[in-house]
C-alpha cells in the first residue's frame, strides 16, 4: 500500500469510528419516552416512605428531598438579608436588599474555592467551613462594619445558606450532607448538619450577630428568585399568564425543584402533613436531586466512556449518573476520554507515538472545560481555525483540519445528548404535575440558571427540540417558557431567610 493509500484508509477508519461514537450518543424519541416514563415512576417512588432498611444515603433512586418551603414569593417581599452560596467553583457572600417591587439590589464578595480544599483528601469540615467563615468576616468588615463592631449586642442579621449538594433536610434551617458531588471529597462532612458546621465557625471567628436561619439548594433559590422577580400580576392586560413551576440548574452540576402537593409527599410524617394542611399550606418544594436519576442504569444511555468517567475518574462512583451525562463538569471530560481512546486505537493525533507523549493537559482528568467545547460547537471558520486555536490554548494540542472536523462532530454529539437528556426531567415534572393543563392556557415558566443553559451555544434550542419530541409533543413544548433566572442562589437564599 502506498503512503497515500494508507493515509486514506486511516482517514476512513477515523470517520467510521467517530460516526459510530456519534450514533452511540444519539437519544431517539423512543428513548425520550422511555426515560420520561421512568423518571415519573422514580419521582413517585421517591415521594413515598423508603423501603425498610433504606436511607437516602444508601438508596439509588431519586432523592426527592422536601425543602420545607411551602409558599412562593410574589415580589412584594422586603428586607435586607445575608446570603451565602457554596455550590461549585466559588463561594459567594452577599447582602441582598429586597425592594418589594420584584427588584432587588445586592452587594457581594466572590472567592474561588482554593484547589487544596477540593483535591486534598486530608481536608476536614473545619478547614472548609473555617474558610467560609473567614470570607464571611471579610465581607462583614467591608459592608457591615458597624454590626460587626457591636459584637454580641448587635441585632442578629439573618442569613440564608445556599448549599448545593444533596442534603437530607430536616427543617428549613437544618440538614445533613448525604454525599458530596461536583468534586468535593471531605469525608467527615458526610452525615453532619451543614448549618451547624457553618454557624460554629462563624461564632469562632467572632460573628455571633450572623444567624444562619435557612438552608436551601441552588435550584430552590432559582425557583424562589424567579417567582420574586417575574411580574405576573398584569395577567388581565397581557392576556397570557405563565406560572413558574420548576427551578433548575444546568451548570457545573444539574438539578431541579418543583412544588408538590403536600398530600402526595407521603414520606413526610402524617402529623407534619396534617399540621401543615391545617395551617392552610397545600404545597411544598421538592428538591429532586435529578443528578441522581437512574443510578442503577436501567434506562440511561451508556457508552464505555461514561463507565470510565464514573468508575475511575469521578469522586462519587455509582452516583449522580444522570449528571455525569448532562452537566458542564463532565462534557469536556467525555470528549477528553474519547480523544485519548481514539489516539490509543491509532486513529487520531498520531504525531504522538505513545499515550505518555500526549500533551499533559489531554491526559489529565477534568482539564478540558466545557467552555472549549462551546467554542468548537459553533466554529464555522475555514479549516476550523477557531477550534485549532482553542485546542492549542487549552490543551497545547495541535490538530490537522481533518481531525478538527471529526472533533467537532464529537462535540456536537456530546452536547446534543446532554441537551436531549436535560429535557427528560422537565417533561416528566410537567406531566406529573399536569401543569400544562392548569390555569389559563397552561403556559408555564421554568426558571433556569447555570453556565451551560446560559452560555452553551444552541443548548436551549436543542433542549426545546427534545421537549417537542418528548411525550409533551410540539403543542406542549410551545407552552413552556425557559427563563434565565440569574443570581437565584443569592436572592433565593435571602427569600428563604426572610420567611424562616
Ligand atoms: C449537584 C448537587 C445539587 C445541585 C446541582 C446544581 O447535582 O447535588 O444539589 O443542585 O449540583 O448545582
Amino acid at each position: 500500500m502506498s503512503f497515500d493509500d494508507l493515509h486514506k484508509a486511516t482517514e476512513r477508519a477515523v470517520i467510521q469510528a467517530v460516526d459510530q461514537i456519534c450514533d452511540d450518543f444519539e437519544v431517539t424519541p423512543e428513548k425520550l419516552d422511555e426515560l420520561t416514563a421512568y423518571f415519573i415512576e422514580q419521582m413517585e417512588k421517591g415521594l413515598a416512605p423508603p423501603k425498610e432498611g433504606h436511607t437516602l444515603a444508601s438508596d439509588k433512586g431519586l432523592p426527592m428531598i422536601p425543602a420545607f418551603v411551602t409558599g412562593s414569593p410574589n415580589g412584594t417581599e422586603r428586607g435586607v438579608l445575608l446570603a451565602a452560596d457554596l455550590g461549585g467553583t466559588n463561594f459567594r457572600i452577599c447582602s441582598v436588599n429586597l425592594h418589594g417591587d420584584h427588584t432587588f439590589s445586592m452587594e457581594q464578595m466572590k472567592s474561588k474555592i482554593p484547589d487544596d480544599l477540593l483535591d486534598d483528601e486530608n481536608v476536614t469540615s473545619d478547614d472548609l467551613f473555617g474558610f467560609l467563615a473567614r470570607r464571611t468576616l471579610a465581607f462583614m468588615k467591608k459592608y457591615h462594619p458597624d454590626e460587626l463592631a457591636k459584637g454580641k449586642d448587635a441585632n442578629p442579621m439573618r442569613l440564608g445558606f445556599t448549599f448545593s449538594y444533596p442534603v437530607d433536610q430536616t427543617s428549613l434551617n437544618s440538614g445533613t450532607l448525604i454525599r458530596w458531588t461536583k468534586g468535593f471529597r471531605i469525608a467527615d462532612t458526610v452525615g453532619k448538619d451543614v448549618v451547624q458546621l457553618y454557624q460554629e465557625q462563624l461564632r469562632a471567628q467572632g460573628m455571633p450577630m450572623v444567624k444562619v436561619v435557612a438552608l436551601t439548594n441552588d435550584t430552590v433559590g432559582t425557583y424562589l428568585s424567579h417567582c420574586y422577580t417575574s411580574d405576573n400580576t398584569d395577567s388581565m392586560t397581557s392576556g397570557e399568564i405563565s406560572e413558574p413551576v420548576i427551578g433548575c440548574i444546568f451548570g457545573t452540576g444539574t438539578n431541579g425543584c418543583y412544588m408538590e402537593e403536600i398530600n402526595k409527599i407521603t414520606k413526610l410524617p402524617q402529623e407534619l402533613r396534617d399540621k401543615l394542611i391545617k395551617e392552610g399550606k397545600t404545597h411544598m418544594i421538592i428538591n429532586v436531586e435529578w443528578g441522581s436519576f437512574d443510578n442503577e442504569l436501567k434506562h440511561l444511555p451508556t457508552t464505555k466512556y461514561d463507565v470510565v468517567i464514573d468508575q475511575k475518574l469521578s469522586t462519587n462512583p455509582g452516583f449522580h449518573l444522570f449528571e455525569k451525562r448532562v452537566s458542564g463538569m463532565f462534557l469536556g471530560e467525555v470528549l477528553r476520554n474519547i480523544l485519548v481512546d481514539l489516539h490509543s486505537q491509532g486513529l487520531l493525533l498520531q504525531q504522538y507515538r505513545t499515550k505518555e507523549q500526549l500533551p499533559r493537559h489531554l491526559t489529565t482528568p477534568f482539564q478540558l472545560s466545557s467552555e472549549v467545547l462551546s467554542h468548537i460547537e459553533i466554529d464555522d471558520s475555514t479549516g476550523l481555525r477557531e477550534t485549532e486555536l482553542s485546542l492549542l490554548q487549552s490543551l497545547r494540542l495541535p490538530t490537522t483540519p481533518t481531525e478538527r472536523v471529526q472533533i467537532q462532530k464529537l462535540v456536537r454529539a456530546i452536547s446534543r445528548r446532554s441537551a436531549y437528556l436535560a429535557a427528560v426531567p422537565l417533561a416528566a415534572i410537567l406531566i406529573k404535575t399536569n401543569a400544562l393543563n392548569k390555569r389559563y392556557h397552561g403556559e408555564v415558566e421554568i426558571g433556569c440558571d447555570g453556565s451551560v443553559v446560559e452560555y452553551y451555544p444552541g443548548f436551549r434550542s436543542m433542549l426545546r427540540h427534545a421537549l417537542a419530541l418528548s411525550p409533551l409533543g410540539a403543542e406542549g413544548e410551545r407552552k413552556v417558557h425557559l427563563k434565565i433566572a440569574k443570581d437565584g442562589s443569592g436572592v433565593g437564599a435571602a427569600l428563604c431567610a426572610l420567611v424562616a
